[in-house]
């Protein structure tokens, strides 16, 4: 179909805030590993800023967030001889297909998006439209690039069946364009969640930041918020999602960083205390994130990010461009 292209995987995260240990373990960890494995396929990661500005954003934090982001980026391991990376308003095109991925979403589909409901309930004032249309436009961003694999943490999951949905309708009704895409959701660490209430999943909006760590925290602050972490008055270190949420939840994140399985730690701890397990996870994932801060604090100063992040557009525009033309002659749009 794309002549001598490789095929594609796309993923995305978006600048608001400082990245989780949730958006690590859950999307970025997990798009290094996959390019470093996948190697008949080609990368495409940008940054959603576009979708960051659903809800309201200050101007120069989200510069800020923009740049932190494209850094931790390099940071964990995305090269970009594998990986093309860009940012998504850079590329006008993605707002125009977005725009006409909403005029075949339903009212119907878009209203049981769970993360829009949730945020919806969240915000009461002020829910912008953008909000709501978010998922027509998450499937523009894929749809684009003829994508055949999206890696995703669990949360993501409705939005890529809806952006198969579109992929499916538009091709029915218009004739062959776009590829339909697969989600890439890991059996563990698809849904990290908060450290204070394992109940929900770890978030950067989630009220109190004990229970969340940012990628960029003080190594110290990392290694407080995982002690003080909720686990139950069993005291045994075994994996039980529903009876044991908290323990279970830092025994994924454990097991996402060591490479041990469940067994494997339930044995390491069998007689030994949540204070043991606890004090070696916190020195776990301070490791990996200290090597990830550090190459950070080397790019972020490095001067290269923009020609590489310049190089990466240049790539993803001739893509979109081509796509977009062929979108619009098929729909009838424009004159030519
Ligand atoms: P965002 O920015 O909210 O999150 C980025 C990625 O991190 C995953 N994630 C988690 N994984 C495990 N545990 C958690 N607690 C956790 N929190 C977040 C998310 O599932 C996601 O993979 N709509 C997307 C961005 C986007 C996108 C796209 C992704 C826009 N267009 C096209 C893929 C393809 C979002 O808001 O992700």
């Amino acid at each position: 179909m794309r002549g001598k292209m490789k095929k594609i995987v796309l993923s995305g995260i978006k600048p608001t805030g400082i990245p989780t240990l949730g958006n690590y373990l859950g999307a970025l960890k997990n798009f290094v590993k996959l390019q470093n494995e996948m190697k008949d396929y080609e990368f495409f990661i940008f940054i959603a800023d576009l979708h960051a500005i659903t809800v309201p954003q200050d101007p120069k934090e989200l510069k800020q967030n923009i740049k932190n982001l494209a850094a931790i980026y390099l940071a964990a391991g995305l090269v970009p001889e594998r990986t093309t990376l860009f940012v998504q308003s850079e590329i006008n095109e993605h707002a125009a297909l977005g725009f006409v991925m909403q005029s075949i979403s339903y009212m119907g589909e878009l209203e049981r998006m769970t993360q829009y409901k949730d945020k919806m309930q969240k915000q009461v004032q002020g829910v912008s439209s953008a909000l709501f249309t978010y998922p027509s436009l998450m499937a523009a961003d894929i749809l684009l690039y003829d994508a055949e694999y999206v890696p995703v943490g669990d949360d993501q999951k409705q939005h890529l069946e809806l952006t198969r949905d579109l992929a499916i309708r538009f091709n029915n009704r218009f004739g062959e364009t776009f590829v339909v895409p697969e989600g890439l959701i890991s059996e563990k660490g698809a849904r990290i969640m908060d450290l204070q209430d394992p109940s929900k999943k770890m978030d950067k909006s989630s009220e109190g930041e004990r229970g969340c760590v940012f990628l960029l925290d003080p190594l110290s602050t990392i290694k407080k918020k995982i002690k003080s972490a909720v686990t139950d008055s069993e005291a045994q270190v075994r994996y039980d999602k529903d009876n044991k949420p908290g323990i279970s939840n830092l025994m994924t994140i454990y097991s996402l960083i060591s490479e041990l399985s469940y067994e494997e730690i339930e044995e390491k701890y069998t007689s030994r205390g949540y204070g043991d397990f606890k004090k070696d996870l916190a020195e776990l994932v301070a490791g990996e994130i200290e090597v990830v801060q550090n190459r950070y604090r080397e790019i972020i100063n490095s001067g290269k990010l923009d020609a590489l992040f310049d190089q990466g557009k240049e790539k993803a525009k001739v893509l979109a461009a081509k796509k977009l033309h062929k979108v619009y002659k098929k729909i009838g749009l424009g004159r030519y």
